[in-house]
């Protein structure tokens, strides 16, 4: 059934929160549980009122739905991410894009700090050893201290500053990144220095050319046998079979993962190991950053409804 206000193209699932809004002020299109025949008789009939598309950052929008869309005039990002929309092909047709700067980055964090003392100290397959009973038939075996490590931060943008915040209680935080910030931790301008120099590796850049599969084979081994890697970031920004074939041989030792290269498939070889703890990318999924994030999204939607400033527009 079709009403006169406005088409939003709703591209992945969101909170109740944001589905909610977003249906108090579109008509929504639930345009990812549509097939391809269906996405195509939606365009035919509705391409011309469609103004707004919402989406998460690792979904993004094609160049090819852009161009479907001829009133198209918001893509707004449920997420800081923006790999995954071409922003100045979105420009060059008068699209604006939004996201949700500063309402994750702690999320972000913390996610990061968790995931790192749970592999170092095993929390996962300790939770399992006493699930399956195994606690009577014997000890459980030594893991790796967390204070006291050296970290490598890989991004300093807001979330790797709050990432190195976190980890600088633990232990000597230092960064590697385009440029050197005004931080009292040291920089190292080639990532692979920092690699060698630290015992956890954490990735937090954002996803760039530049960046693609920056975490190749050779630094891993100049993390080594000794090292453990933590990406929050995207999937993309580390070479998933080198890290595969760096896990399985000991040339590092382990690894916690919460965004992979093809989302939401997982390698088999990664779901077998067990130097690695697994996370279906959730780091910004509580209710109070989710709900934020939503209110942010909304905003960007009402100023773009009502020919206001955009509040966070990247593009
Ligand atoms: C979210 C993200 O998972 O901010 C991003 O770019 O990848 C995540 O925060 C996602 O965008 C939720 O919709």
């Amino acid at each position: 059934m079709s009403d006169l206000r406005p088409v939003a193209l709703q591209l992945a699932v969101f909170s109740p929160h944001l589905e909610a809004g977003l249906s108090r002020r579109f008509e929504v299109v639930r345009w990812f549980e549509l097939d391809a025949t269906a996405q195509a008789s939606v365009l035919q009939a509705q391409a011309p009122r469609v103004r707004a598309v919402v989406t998460a950052g690792q979904v993004g929008c094609s160049n090819a739905l852009m161009s479907a869309l001829p009133q198209l005039g918001v893509i707004a990002i449920n997420g800081v991410g923006v790999d995954r929309v071409d922003l100045d092909f979105a420009r060059a047709r008068g699209v604006r894009v939004t996201t949700t700067p500063g309402t994750l980055t702690e999320d972000v964090a913390d996610l990061a700090v968790g995931l790192l003392i749970a592999l170092l100290r095993a929390i996962p397959a300790a939770d399992a050893f006493v699930r399956e009973g195994a606690w009577q038939a014997g000890e459980w075996p030594l893991a790796r201290k967390v204070s006291g490590l050296d970290f490598g931060i890989l991004g300093l943008g807001q979330i790797g500053r709050a990432i190195a915040a976190r980890l600088a209680v633990f232990g000597r935080v230092a960064y590697s990144g385009p440029h050197r910030k005004d931080v009292p931790y040291e920089f190292h301008p080639q990532p692979i220095t920092l690699a060698r120099s630290c015992d956890v590796l954490v990735v937090s850049c954002p996803a760039t050319p530049a960046t693609f599969r920056l975490v190749d084979g050779r630094i891993l081994d100049a993390l080594g046998p000794q090292g453990y890697l933590i990406n929050v970031a995207r999937g993309s920004i580390v070479d998933e079979s080198a890290l595969i074939a760096a896990l399985a041989a000991g040339r590092i030792a382990g690894a916690a993962l919460d965004v992979f290269e093809r989302e939401p498939t997982v390698p088999e070889a990664l779901r077998r190991s067990s130097r690695v703890v697994l996370t279906p990318h959730l780091a910004s999924a509580t209710v109070e950053t989710r709900t934020a994030m939503a209110d942010l999204v909304l905003a960007n939607l009402d100023a773009y409804l009502d020919s206001r400033p955009l509040p966070s527009a990247v593009a």
